[in-house]
Parts: C-alpha cells; sequence; structure tokens
C-alpha cells in the first residue's frame, strides 16, 4: 500500500489516511458527495515538465490531446504552460482557443471533421489540420477557395504497425480506419504541389493508446522516416512532423510502463538531425495519473463463492474496465485490518454485469460507508462518462497543496 506514489507523486497515507497533495480524502469526502474525480495539479504540472525536460536536443511542440479530459481547468493550466492543444472537433477548438490556448499551437485531428468543423479551423487560422484521407483534403481544398484561405496540412499516415495495445485503442493497422496508406502519400504530395491554399507542410502518425513497449514506436517512427527520406529526395519539403500521443500509463502491479527519457531518446536518436518541427499530442501521459476516483462502499452483498463489494462509483464514471477491459488499481482511503473473508468482486451499481471494476479481490476490509480510491483516472474517464441510469454526474476536484477547487466545465 506504501507503493500509491508510484501511481502518483502526490498521493500518499499519514496515519493511514489517504491524501492527495495536502488534502484528506476522508475530509474531502465529507464537503462532497462520492464519487468524486479528484486531480491533483501538480502532477499534471510535473508530468509535463518531465517529458519536455527528457528531450536534451530538440524542442518538441507538446500539443496536449484534449480528448483525454477536457476540463478547463485542465485546459488553463496547460495554456498557461505554453503547451499547444490537439482537438478533434469543434467543441474541443472553441474551448481551447477561449481558454487561453494559442491558436498557432493547435493542431486539427480527427478522421471525421464535418464541413462546418473545418471552416471553423480554416476562419480561426489554427497551427494546421491533420488530414486522414484524400478526400478530406479535397473537401478542405474547396472550401479554402470558397473562403480564399490558405492552410497548413500534415498528412495522417497509416503506417500499418500493431501497436500491441488493446484492440479498441489500436489505430495503426491498415484496417483500422485512420490515416492515409503510405503508399499513397506520394501521389497527394504530387497533385498538391501546384495549390496556392494547401501547404503540405509534413506527416502525422498516432498508432494507438496506452503503449506499454517501445517497439511499436521505434517501427513506426523508422517508418516514417523513410517515407520522409524519400519524399525529400524527389524534391519535396517536409518540415513538419506530428509523432502522436500514445504513451501508457501505471494502472496496476501488472502493467508495464515506458520510460519516458528512453521514448525521447528515441525520438531523438531517429529525427534530431533531420530539421524537423517535432510535435508531440500526448493525452493520456500529460493527465492520467493524476486523477483519481473516490467512491463509497454502498454495501457488501454475501455471494455464494465470493462477496460483491457494491460502491457508488460506476461504468457511468469510468467506462474503461467495461470498454477495455481495464484494471484501475483501488485502494481504501483509510487503511483498516484486513479481514478474513471470501474474495470480494468490487462492482459499480449500473444495472449491467459489465459494471464491474474488479474480480475477485483478495485480502481486503472494505465494507458499508468506507471509501475507496480507483487510480489513474485523470485520463479518459470524466471525459468518457455518461448519464446511463440518469444518475447525476459526478462532480470534479482539483487540489494544488492545500487548495481545492471544484470545476465541472
Ligand atoms: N493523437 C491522436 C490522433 C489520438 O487519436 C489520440 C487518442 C491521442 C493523440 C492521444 O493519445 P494518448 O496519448 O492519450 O494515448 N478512450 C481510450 C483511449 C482512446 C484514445 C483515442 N485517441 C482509453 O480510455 O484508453
Amino acid at each position: 500500500m506504501n507503493k500509491v506514489s508510484e501511481y502518483n507523486q502526490y498521493l500518499n497515507y499519514k496515519n493511514n489516511k489517504l491524501f492527495l497533495e495536502n488534502i484528506s480524502l476522508l475530509h474531502v469526502a465529507t464537503k462532497f458527495y462520492t464519487p468524486l474525480y479528484c486531480y491533483s495539479i501538480s502532477q499534471m504540472e510535473d508530468n509535463y515538465r518531465i517529458l519536455k525536460n527528457s528531450f536534451k536536443k530538440i524542442k518538441p511542440l507538446i500539443c496536449y490531446a484534449l480528448k483525454a479530459n477536457f476540463n478547463k481547468e485542465i485546459i488553463k493550466t496547460f495554456s498557461a504552460l505554453g503547451l499547444g492543444v490537439d482537438v478533434v472537433s469543434s467543441g474541443e477548438l472553441k474551448k481551447s482557443l477561449s481558454n487561453g490556448f494559442d491558436k498557432n499551437k493547435i493542431v486539427f485531428s480527427g478522421v471525421g471533421k464535418t464541413t462546418q468543423e473545418i471552416e471553423i479551423a480554416i476562419k480561426k487560422k489554427i497551427k494546421q489540420i491533420n488530414v486522414e484521407s484524400i478526400e478530406e483534403l479535397e473537401e478542405i481544398n474547396f472550401l479554402c477557395k470558397k473562403l480564399r484561405r490558405k492552410i497548413n496540412i500534415c498528412l495522417r499516415v497509416n503506417p500499418n504497425i500493431d501497436a500491441g495495445t488493446h484492440e479498441k485503442i489500436s489505430t495503426g493497422r491498415s484496417e483500422d480506419k485512420f490515416g492515409i496508406p503510405d503508399e499513397n502519400i506520394q501521389g497527394i504530395f504530387e497533385k498538391y504541389k501546384e495549390n496556392k491554399l494547401i501547404n503540405i507542410i509534413g506527416l502525422s502518425i498516432h498508432i494507438g493508446s496506452q503503449i506499454e513497449t517501445l517497439e511499436p514506436f521505434k517501427r513506426a517512427f523508422k517508418r516514417i522516416k523513410g517515407i520522409i527520406l524519400n519524399l525529400r529526395a524527389i524534391g519535396f519539403k517536409v518540415s513538419c512532423l506530428d509523432l502522436g500521443g500514445g504513451v501508457g500509463i501505471k494502472y496496476n502491479e501488472k502493467n508495464k510502463i515506458i520510460n519516458i527519457k528512453s521514448y525521447a531518446k528515441l525520438i531523438e536518436e531517429i529525427f534530431s538531425n533531420l530539421g524537423l518541427e517535432i510535435i508531440l499530442e500526448p493525452g493520456r501521459y500529460l493527465v492520467g495519473s493524476s486523477g483519481i476516483i473516490v467512491s463509497r462502499v454502498i454495501r457488501v452483498k454475501e455471494g455464494i463463492d465470493k462477496n460483491f463489494t457494491i460502491i457508488d462509483a460506476g461504468m457511468d464514471n469510468l467506462i474503461r474496465p467495461a470498454l477495455y477491459g481495464a484494471i484501475h488499481k483501488i485502494i481504501p482511503v483509510k487503511i483498516s485490518k484486513i479481514k478474513k473473508d471470501k474474495p470480494s468482486d468490487i462492482v459499480g451499481p449500473i444495472c449491467e454485469t459489465s459494471d464491474i471494476f474488479i474480480n475477485k479481490l483478495k485480502n481486503h476490509s472494505f465494507k458499508k460507508d468506507d471509501l475507496v480510491a480507483i487510480l489513474s483516472t485523470g485520463a479518459y474517464s470524466s471525459c468518457m462518462a455518461s448519464r446511463y441510469n440518469l444518475r447525476e454526474k459526478a462532480n470534479e476536484i482539483f487540489i494544488k497543496k492545500e487548495k481545492i477547487n471544484i470545476s465541472n466545465k
């Protein structure tokens, strides 16, 4: 239990009570309803600094993938630190602009940008659009002519590489809907060579999410380097390379994580002598570890060969276990003596069998009204929440040192 700081540096037990930064989570649960999303701002800031300082030879533009968590408090934190942002809808684009992100650091990604969304991006003069198909580029060209505006474009390459991550968050194989097959890239450069409105500045990739080893990155980076060198050899200017996101984080004792310094080193080894502007789009890495969900045990129901510890957080607050079979570590907010009992499933209250967080947890002490913390829920948790079963949306609080700020927008 002492190793909770491996999940979040600002999470620790003092006298058997769990604290996030300088705030007791027992105290927080008396002030706010549970389930409650709690975030450590310091952890988010640290994650960014660690990533940024891991680069020695190049200075990538770090564009936070807003889809990981679009709470205003997070946008304000990262825009104040000078990050850029990767958006995938006009909602994300507008929210980024109204909360401090510089339009010159906004990248618009996504496989299904609508006509209206493309128009907004062009009019707002953002840094670039990452294009996912020839058809999308044709539409952008049409809209640029109509609006008499120019736009910078990176072509998203589908390198046909398996990121070795969960089937549902793998994006770089040819059967996935994302990106343009590499054999079509050169043809698009040729077609748009003389175009005055469409400025193809480079390439982008994103092979998947929660990637746990460097190997797939290495393969994809090498593949894209080859494409860049070929394009340059036949006279095309390639000045920008967006390497996407995908770095995984610690969710439980079993999953592996990448050493961020080796990730940076790999990027520098492969690309630093090419004189490219490098963009990164981390989402989970920046915010995932910063968040936890504090939840209360509703009751423990006795079963035949196991019990069911029913907590007040459910798949409406955190859908990752139901959707991807993800296992988020769950720990007590107050440590008490472990009782000898049957193992217990930790489940939510939603009327679905998939509303389960942990299967047959052994050696625990949970009973009615105890508080638990579900770890590593800063990314893809509140932003994927629903009102299923017509439950209230849970509050989100942001902690820095001894300050608490509630922000549900
Ligand atoms: N760039 C692009 C183009 C993306 O599609 C994504 C994530 C990212 C960057 C950020 O990836 P990250 O660094 O966070 O891995 N809901 C899933 C994850 C879906 C990721 C979608 N795209 C989950 O809970 O695991």
